[in-house]
Order: C-alpha cells, then structure tokens, then sequence
C-alpha cells in the first residue's frame, strides 16, 4: 500500500484535531482509499504541547527544517498562523516540492501571490479549504463542484465569534463583552479577537473567496471592512422591530463596472435563510447563472470541523499523487487583475439609522432638512421614549441612497449640537 508521509508545522487547536482526526481515521481512509497516511513528524516550540505529542509518541522537532528538507514527507500542513514565519515555511516547502495544505487565511489574503505562483513553479499545489468555513467545504464546491457557473455574488456569515455575539445579544440580551468572552471559551476566537469583531478575519476569507469566484488576485486593501464594534443590544431590537436582524455579512458581487468587495454589518429581512444562521454557524449564499441560488451552511469554527477540512485537503491531495497530474485544471490562476474593486462611494442601498439627539422641537425637521439636501429620503422613523432635554435614540430606515451622500449628510449631522453621540449606520442587503 503506498504511503503518504506528512509534516506538521504548529501543534495548537486544529493541529491536534488533525492528529486526533488522521489517528481515529487511519483504517476507514485506509479501506477508502487504499492508501496509507501517516504523520511522519511535527515542529512544534510550545513545551506544554511537546510533551503532549511525546505522549502520544509522535516525533518532535522544533527546526521547521526537519520537515522541509526531509525528502520523504510529500505534504506539509501549516497550521502555525500570522504572515511570518509561516510564508517562508511554506515557500521552501514548495520550492523542496512538497504539497502544502493550510489554514491561514491571513497569509492567504494578504500574500496569496507569492505562494500560488511559487506553486505553480514547482508543479506542486497548495489547499487551503480550513481557511474559510471551517467544517463547510465551500472553497472545493466552488472550485470543482460550481465550475461551469458564472458566480454573481456570495454573501457569506464567515466569523463564527461575530455571529456567536450577534446571537446571544439577540436572543438572550447577553452584552457584547460577556458574548465575546464566552466565544472565546469555546475556542472560537482568534488568538487576537479583534481581528473576528472588527471584520479583518471575514475580510480575508472573502478575499479568498472572491478570488476563487471571479478568478482574479483580490487586494486585501481594495476591501472595505467595518466589524460589529459599535453595534449596540438596542440596534438588533430596533431592527426586529422593523423586521431584520443584523447580520456580519462579507460581500464579493458583480457589479456593472467593477467587483464590490466588502465587509459590514449588514440588516438582513428576517425571512432571508441567512438571517437564520445561528451561534457559531457559517453559511454562504451564492448567486450564480447556472445552479441559481445555494446555501452552504456549517460549522465556521471549533477543532473537529476545521481539522476535517485539513485532512480532506490531505487525502485529496494524496489521492492526486502518483497519478499523471491534474492539477492545472483545479490551480488558481495568477494575477491578472480584469475587474476593478469598486469604492464604497457608488454602493447604492438602504440604510438604518440610530441617531442619539436632545428630545426637543425641531430636533427631527433639521436632521430630515440635511438628509433631503442629499437626496435621501426617509422610509420610515420611530422615536423611542420621551426625556424632554435629554438624549433619545431616534430610529431611522432610508429608501435607497447612494453612501457618498450618506457619508456627507452623516458627517454634517454629527456636528449638530442636539447630536450626542456618532451616529451609528448599518446597511441594508437586499439579497
Ligand atoms: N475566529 C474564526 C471565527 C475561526 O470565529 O470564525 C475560524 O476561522
């Protein structure tokens, strides 16, 4: 039986679900496949964590070298992180002619040229599913499965922790901290989990993604991104009164001239099945011209899912090996940037509104007299609650405008003197 030889490089959360996943496995892949996938050795510096894999009486090394200059391994997995070290790990691999499977989105997004031409080079691969989605294998669907499909738009709910928050404010009026906290618990979060709130960690999932959908390299900086920081318990109560719920929503979507590519919160109808993807649930909707409209609906986060997108990108690969190769066909293509990112000036939407104002006359006519100037016209408003001369939130849902005049009318009436806080602005998806 042939037998395929890993290397691991970081031996954190899902780098023990791989171990746990390929060890409780080995016999059902073995019958399956009838190939033999074994991990040969793992790097790993942590002390704690190298005496746990002595105890399961895997061979450690703490030089990424021993896996990358051993000629027997054929596949590296990286699952250590962060741009650097794990580009240049990840470049030698190939260059040494070794397969690479990861999980880092970050790298990925921000420095996916690099390493997809250097693979391209050296006539080996890189797979990436567990970079987005953890247990949803939407990069492969989209990839193989989706392939004669001309993609229109995704909107996927991509960070589990942002979900998990947005739902446990919703539905048990938990504060934002305490929710944060309790993702964080159940190992949802990133190391620094401010990059799951303020949208960084969506943004490089949908730049991989957009990637994949519309075939071009996508710059991490052409994407606008805005997180769930500033929303308040309230807003996800005004926005069930007016019938939405208040979705972290990454977009990638054609448009006439160009690609918009963004991430924010975003107010979802509640009858919309994205708005009822839950907890740590991620999904992604797709629009395309072939299949019409899917969900993909998982788990995003957590060991086991984003381990058994790890060891599907392993046995995938393996399968591949000792065949003649195939891989042109499934490789993502270099960097020929066809379709400009649009700015977030020409989106065109509707907007919900809490604006924090004095409770007094002609508080309403002068912000209704900015909004009218730029042409935006109010749907509908609602008051809550009365203190006369004191701050009362004033809700607010716009007919479509464009957010260059949103931005310009927001701007001059937060410097009104009855305004008592930003006001906060979330849009509304038609999708
Ligand atoms: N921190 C990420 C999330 C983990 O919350 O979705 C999976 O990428």
């Amino acid at each position: 039986m042939k037998k395929i030889n890993l290397g691991l490089l970081g031996f954190g959360t899902i780098g023990s679900g791989v171990l746990r996943v390929l060890r409780k496995k080995a016999a059902l892949l073995e019958n399956k496949l009838g190939l033999r996938i074994s991990l040969k050795r793992v790097c790993e510096v942590n002390p704690v964590l190298v005496k746990k894999l002595r105890s399961k009486k895997v061979d450690v090394c703490n030089n990424a070298d021993r896996i990358l200059e051993d000629p027997q391994i054929d596949i590296v997995i990286e699952l250590i992180g962060g741009i650097h070290p794990a580009k240049e790990y990840i470049l030698k691999a190939l260059r040494n002619k070794k397969h690479v499977v990861t999980a880092n989105k970050a790298l990925l997004a921000e420095e996916g040229e690099d390493i997809f031409k250097t693979a391209k080079e050296n006539g080996v691969d890189v797979y990436f599913e567990a970079s987005v989605g953890g247990g949803i294998p939407i990069i492969r669907s989209l990839r193989e499965g989706l392939i004669a499909n001309k993609i229109e738009s995704i909107y996927g709910i991509i960070n589990g922790t942002s979900n998990y928050i947005l739902t446990r404010m919703s539905e048990s009026g938990c504060d934002f901290k305490s929710a944060l906290k309790e993702a964080q618990k159940r190992g949802y979060a990133e190391k620094n989990p401010h990059f799951d709130i303020s949208g960084i960690d969506c943004a490089h999932k949908i730049a991989i993604l957009a990637r994949i959908c519309f075939n071009q390299a996508v710059k991490f900086k052409d994407i606008y991104i805005e997180g769930i920081n500033d929303i308040e318990l309230s807003d996800l109560n005004y926005a069930q009164e007016f019938g939405f719920c208040i979705k972290l929503l990454a977009i990638a979507k054609k448009a006439k001239d160009g690609l918009q590519i963004r991430v924010h919160p975003c107010l979802v109808p509640k009858g919309h099945v994205l708005a009822n993807v839950r907890s740590v649930y991620n999904a992604v909707f797709i629009k395309a011209d072939l299949i019409g409209k899917a969900l993909l609906q998982g788990e995003g986060a957590g060991q086991l899912p984003t381990a058994s997108a790890v060891v599907g990108d392993v046995i995938s690969i393996s399968q591949k090996i000792g065949l003649e190769s195939q891989m042109d066909f499934l490789k993502i293509k270099g960097s020929n940037l066809s379709k400009k990112i649009l700015s977030m000036d020409q989106l065109n939407t509707r907007y919900y509104f809490r604006f924090t104002a004095l409770d007094k006359p002609e508080v309403l006519s002068k912000i209704s007299r900015i909004l009218g100037k730029f042409k935006i016209s109010i749907y509908s408003v609602i008051q809550k609650g009365r203190r006369q001369s004191q701050a009362v939130p004033i809700v607010m849902m716009t007919h479509e405008a464009r957010e260059k005049d949103i931005c310009k009318a927001l701007a001059q009436i937060n410097k009104l003197s009855f305004i008592k806080k930003k006001t906060v602005a979330i849009r509304v998806e038609g999708i």
